[in-house]
């Protein structure tokens, strides 16, 4: 549900315009069709905004890079389609990226610290991962949810308590004065031998207890109830992504996706990781969530890699890393 565009030179980058769509926010969650509309009314705008902010014409553009997957085929098409375009129209390389790629290389823009190999933890609303990054291109999954995704998680919560979508950062604001030890929630496979995650049973007991205590308790306490269930969530994150990266013997994690936005999760990411001699590195402001910087910093290395895609390149709206 995001449209943006970006540009960058070398490493730097110039522009970085997000339109977000609102149209989504009476439906409680994306509606497919008209997540793809907006996108076609957005893209042109956009990209000009960017182009602009940057100060730059299309005609000093060296390569262009989308995501092509994983996400909903309607709106990657939209994009694949008018990067391809461009590509063809400038004679300009067209690079096609991993959209959970892209989240990574969200915490190397304007920097290139740290070098792999690296632990990441990306935590958005489709996904939930702990990739060992050898190289860079070289990604190794090593643990994932079983269920549902952490941003998920947030957003089912925030929905069955009526307090509005996207539910994380409502979710994150509404904990920050709160008892995060009000009610003991599960910490599911936490203390399990692996480094996989589940999270619909947090939800499940979340909804136990919304039933047991009652409307009028519920209206009263939400704001313990939400910083609980954070934590809930946190702990497990946190926990397994420490013990992940002693396992991989690397000394820095890199966090990406939405809920890497989440104030609780990168203010315990980061105390643990001193805690055992490590590093977590954390995107900066805007580039959690869904933004055209990540994409251009991956498709900067690309480039640089002389990689390009075939314009018979097509949506795939379940591509793993
Ligand atoms: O990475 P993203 O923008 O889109 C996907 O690729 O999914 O992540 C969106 C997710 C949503 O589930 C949203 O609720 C969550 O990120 N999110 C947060 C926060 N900001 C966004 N979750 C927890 N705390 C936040 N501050
Ligand atoms: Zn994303």
């Amino acid at each position: 549900d995001e449209t943006s565009a970006a540009v960058m030179k070398d490493e730097q980058l110039l522009s970085n315009i997000v339109a977000t769509q609102d149209i989504h926010h009476q439906f409680g969650g994306v509606v497919p069709e008209l997540a793809s509309r907006a996108h076609i009314n957005l893209i042109v705008p956009i990209v000009r905004k960017a182009l602009e902010k940057a100060a730059v014409n299309m005609g000093d553009i060296d390569g262009v890079a989308v995501t092509y997957g994983p996400g909903l085929v309607g709106s990657l098409l939209v994009g694949l389609n008018f990067a391809k375009a461009i590509s063809y129209k400038y004679n300009i390389p067209f690079i096609g990226i991993n959209h959970i790629e892209g989240h990574i290389w969200a915490n190397f823009i304007d920097t290139d610290e740290p070098q792999p190999p690296f632990l990441a933890l990306i935590i958005s609303g489709g996904h939930t991962q702990l990739v060992c990054v050898k190289e860079w291109g070289q990604y190794r999954t090593i643990g994932k949810t079983m269920d549902d995704a952490a941003g998920e998680a947030f957003d089912k919560v925030a929905k069955m308590m009526e307090l509005g979508y996207p539910g994380g950062p409502i979710i994150d604001k509404m904990a920050r004065n709160a008892s995060a030890n009000a009610i003991r929630f599960p910490r599911a496979m936490m203390t399990d031998e692996n480094f996989d995650f589940s999270f619909s049973g947090l939800k499940t007991a979340v909804l136990y207890h919304l039933k047991k205590i009652g409307e009028e308790a519920t209206k009263e306490n939400q704001e313990d109830i939400v910083a609980s269930f954070q934590a809930a969530l946190c702990d497990v994150l946190v926990e397994k992504t420490i013990r992940a990266a002693e396992h991989l013997n690397v000394t820095s994690i890199v966090l990406a996706g939405g809920v890497a936005c989440n104030s609780m999760i990168r203010q315990q990411m980061t105390e643990r990781a001193e805690a055992h001699q490590l590093k977590a590195y954390l995107p900066g402001p805007g580039f959690c969530t869904d933004n055209a910087a990540m994409i251009a910093r991956a498709g900067h290395f690309y480039l640089g890699q002389k990689k390009q895609a075939s314009y018979t390149l097509s949506p795939k709206p379940s591509l793993k890393l």
